[in-house]
């Protein structure tokens, strides 16, 4: 079920896309703050949250049980807290959290998101490691800044195993690129843009998104594989989910996702949205049974290694009536982009992603995770862009 594309298109790709870069830039600002600060009361209103995040810093916070994460390995509930400067915290701008199960420690801070791939290990207090060696702690750590074409020899030399279609998106490079371009390029297999698609996103939740009596939502939407957060950014910006957990596997995306939103000031000021990014495999999502409302993957099936575990966990995941939308390529849009590429497909470079044929083997795909097949529905837009909602 997978497709091939040179590598040697995706580093073109890349070029096309800085060369846009700065055009796309303009496109970013336009993501700016919805509402002005210039009044008196909206200055206020800042420096008050000011004042509140000083606070935190200094005191921290109380553990407290969340309701929907869980540890990935042990499906134990977890703790989070905040331990401000006064309990042994960074003073400056850098909060740590302590997210705890029963079994197991797992990395976060308030400047960056919460690590679910996998436990912390023992003295672990930056990144996550598995690794067994100093040498093989050290190539794995250095496998995002390594130009693609080299990480599959990198990873021969360690324990981890290279998913092209995965660790592709661990690139910082691939990341600063993402809504520089990159991401635009997806109009000429049919994707209308991220504004658009967010609103058919929001459309198609709105049933099940409904704001309780006094005006606050108490739904939660996970925005999966999220990559640099434009959706998540355009979830939290409404007041109609009183959660929004922005969710991938790419820690360099997660890392541009939270530099987008602390730079969207009107994010920082969420009074009814609580804003979360956190890593994790969408094949072992750790999250309670039913209790995610809405689940968002815009243009990522297409790179999800397990697509069978995916499914069976975003439907375990959803509560009853619970929605999914997603969008991804049919395969037709990387045949167009391979024959471009004069190299066919079997070149030792090649990229690969998840090939789906036509819309009848994407709705079998969804329909094995549990999704009833009456409840699917898949439009194709433009060439290649298909459409899935399914409710649980
Ligand atoms: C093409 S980007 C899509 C980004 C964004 N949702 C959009 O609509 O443009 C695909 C994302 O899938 C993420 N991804 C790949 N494998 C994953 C996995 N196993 N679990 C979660 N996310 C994954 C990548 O890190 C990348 O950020």
């Amino acid at each position: 079920m997978r497709f091939l594309v040179t590598e040697s298109l995706i580093a073109g790709f890349l070029l096309v896309s800085s060369t846009e870069a700065f055009n796309a830039q303009l496109g970013v600002t336009s993501l700016s703050p919805q509402t002005t600060t210039t009044s008196l009361q909206a200055t206020k209103t800042d420096e008050l949250a000011i004042q509140k995040a000083k606070l935190f810093k200094l005191l921290g916070t109380k553990p407290s049980t969340d309701n929907v994460l869980e540890d990935p390995v042990t499906k134990e509930p977890i703790e989070i807290s905040a331990s401000g400067a006064l309990l042994g915290g960074d003073s400056r701008s850098r909060v740590p959290y302590t997210v705890k199960s029963a079994s197991n420690s797992f990395k976060g801070s308030s400047d960056s998101f919460i690590d679910l791939l996998e436990p912390a290990t023992e003295g672990e207090n930056t990144s996550s490691s598995s690794s067994s060696s100093p040498l093989n702690d050290f190539l794995q750590r250095a496998s995002p800044y390594v130009p693609v074409p080299l990480r599959g020899p990198l990873a021969s030399l360690t324990d981890g195993e290279y998913i092209p279609m995965r660790d592709l998106f661990t690139s910082p490079a691939v990341s600063f690129a993402y809504e520089r371009g990159w991401r635009q390029g997806f109009a000429q297999a049919g994707f209308p843009g991220p504004d658009i698609e967010a609103e058919m996103a929001m459309d198609y939740f709105a049933p099940v998104a409904a704001v309780a009596p006094g005006g606050f939502s108490k739904s939660v939407i996970v925005d999966m594989s999220c990559a640099t957060g434009l959706f998540t950014r355009r979830f939290a910006s409404t007041d109609r989910y009183g959660r929004v957990l922005g969710c991938d596997y790419s820690e360099s995306m997660l890392t541009e996702a939270r530099r987008r939103i602390k730079e969207q000031r009107s994010l920082a000021k969420l009074k009814t949205t609580k804003l979360d990014l956190v890593r994790l495999d969408v094949g072992q999502i750790p999250m309670r049974n039913e209790s995610i409302d809405c689940l968002h993957a815009g243009a990522a099936m297409h790179c999800w290694p397990d697509l069978d575990s995916a499914f069976t966990e975003i439907y375990r995941v959803l509560k009853p009536g619970g929605r999914y939308f997603g969008t991804t390529f049919l395969s037709s849009y990387f045949a167009t982009l391979s024959s471009m590429d004069g190299q066919g497909s079997n070149v030792p470079s090649q990229q690969a992603f998840q090939y789906f044929e036509s819309v009848d083997s994407l709705e079998a795909l969804v329909a094995k995770g549990g999704f009833d097949r009456s409840k699917i529905q898949i439009e194709v837009l433009g060439n290649a862009c298909a459409v899935i909602r399914a409710e649980k």
